[in-house]
């Protein structure tokens, strides 16, 4: 058969690909078979059966303008008839300097030092690599280990799962094999905050940094917390003089409803991670930028004070062509108002769960809403049933959430939450 027929005939690639393949967070012998898609259009998956599904998930969260968005296709394209990479050692390029030099000037404070990775564990790697040394730099090699927080999710690589919450999380099995740091309890309020004084005071001169997603606790539940907890973080940092880092992988980019889930608790990190909107949902890019005093523990004539860091596709100019046509798209189009409006008709509409049978909480963050239930049976049986309502929406552990794209029309968003409406009243997942 011809090349291009074969190509137009889904089922055979996609049936020769099944036994090669590995997903991910997939049980490979007892998966459901994944979905097949074919294209993406604004908020909307056309499955290669023909179906199509209304997003409610935009691609773990990259997909902030939906898909296609044609300003950004037409800088990726114009990037790729000049140059789609090119090694970042000893070579720079116009995509990656205009790229660092707007994260920051649209980042807080002096966080404005950029070091481009590809993805979002990566970029929590370089930030605990970052940490580690501004410390060796300093002269002070006891300070090892980080303070992370229960609930918390940074990655599936080795550092970054080190400071994920072993319990409940994806990487259990993993206990007592990864370098062990300090879980705390977030200091949500004034007992807690307690409690973390008490752990810091115990390991005070062995921490070099402290390390949370701030606002919004994602993979690890979806679970909020307010400004406070994280003022409380900053000052419990400087009182042990630890560095405190910020992962905004999931709430950059105007997810909490300003563009960095920061401002609103007007809290300064020393470093912060960004990912997932970064690229506008189009290629893999990720950053970690450190304020000037980080910056200046490895500025030096000592080579041996450098950070030693460099991967392949770092500061790729495809993906910084469509980070900085993400970027003029925050600029020209009306983002954080549209999370707004998204967040109050999620508000208005998921309220109907509230009270449902087997609810525990419904609530919504700017562009998240989430309804967790007391428990889902049947994850994998609730996920296609939302497939049958014509949507997408990848509920998790006892989390039915929406993460929907920015540019989602009120009626799209409406058929979201009417079909978690819908399927939470009908028991949804409750079966086992
Ligand atoms: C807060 C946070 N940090 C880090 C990561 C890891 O990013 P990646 O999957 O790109 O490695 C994620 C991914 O969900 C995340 O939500």
């Amino acid at each position: 058969m011809p090349y291009n027929r074969r190509a137009m005939d889904w089922k055979h690639w996609y049936e020769a690909g099944l036994d090669h393949i590995w997903l991910p967070y997939a049980q490979m012998k007892t998966m459901r078979p994944p979905l097949a898609v074919a294209r993406t259009q604004g908020c909307r998956i056309a499955l290669a059966d023909g179906r199509e599904l209304i997003d409610g998930i935009a691609s773990w969260w990259t997909a902030c303008h939906g898909y296609n968005h044609p300003h950004i296709r037409q800088a990726v394209d114009r990037q790729l008839a000049a140059m789609p990479h090119v090694m970042f050692g000893g070579l720079v390029h116009q995509q990656a300097m205009t790229l660092a030099q707007r994260l920051a000037a649209l980042l807080p404070g002096d966080l404005d030092r950029v070091f481009f990775s590809e993805s979002g564990s990566v970029a929590v790697e370089i930030a605990m690599k970052m940490a580690l040394q501004y410390w060796i730099n300093r002269g002070e090699r006891g300070r090892t280990r980080f303070i992370a927080f229960k609930g918390g999710y940074h990655g599936d690589t080795t550092g970054a799962m080190a400071v994920t919450d072993p319990d409940g999380g994806m990487h259990d099995i993993f206990r007592g094999l990864l370098p062990e740091h300090v879980i705390a309890d977030l200091p949500t309020d004034a007992a807690s905050a307690d409690a973390l004084e008490l752990v810091l005071a115990r390991h005070a001169e062995s921490i070099a940094g402290l390390i949370v997603e701030p606002l919004v606790q994602g993979a690890g539940g979806m679970r909020f917390h307010d400004a406070a907890t994280l003022k409380r973080l900053r000052e419990i940092a400087d009182r042990c003089g630890a560095l405190l880092v910020f992962d905004e992988i999931f709430t950059g980019f105007g997810r909490t409803g300003t563009m960095f889930a920061c401002e609103q608790a007007e809290v300064l990190p020393d470093i912060i991670t960004l990912s997932k909107a970064l690229s506008g949902g189009t290629l893999p890019l990720a950053a970690t930028v450190a304020r000037r005093h980080v910056f200046e523990a490895f500025w030096s004539d000592d080579p041996a004070k450098a950070l030693m860091h460099g991967p392949t596709y770092m500061g790729n100019a495809l993906a910084c062509a469509a980070a900085n046509a993400s970027l003029d798209l925050f600029e020209r189009e009306p983002r954080l108002r549209q999370v707004a409006a998204i967040g109050s008709q999620m508000a208005q509409e998921l309220a109907a769960c509230r009270g449902l049978p087997g609810v525990r909480d419904v609530r919504v963050m700017g562009a998240t809403g989430v309804v967790e239930m007391e428990r889902i049976g049947d994850l994998a049986a609730l996920r296609a049933r939302f497939v049958e309502e014509g949507v997408f929406v990848r509920p998790f552990g006892r989390i039915i959430y929406l993460t929907p794209p920015f540019t989602i029309e009120a009626h799209e968003l409406s058929r979201l939450t009417a079909a978690i409406v819908k399927l939470v009243r009908q028991g949804a997942g409750q079966e086992t």
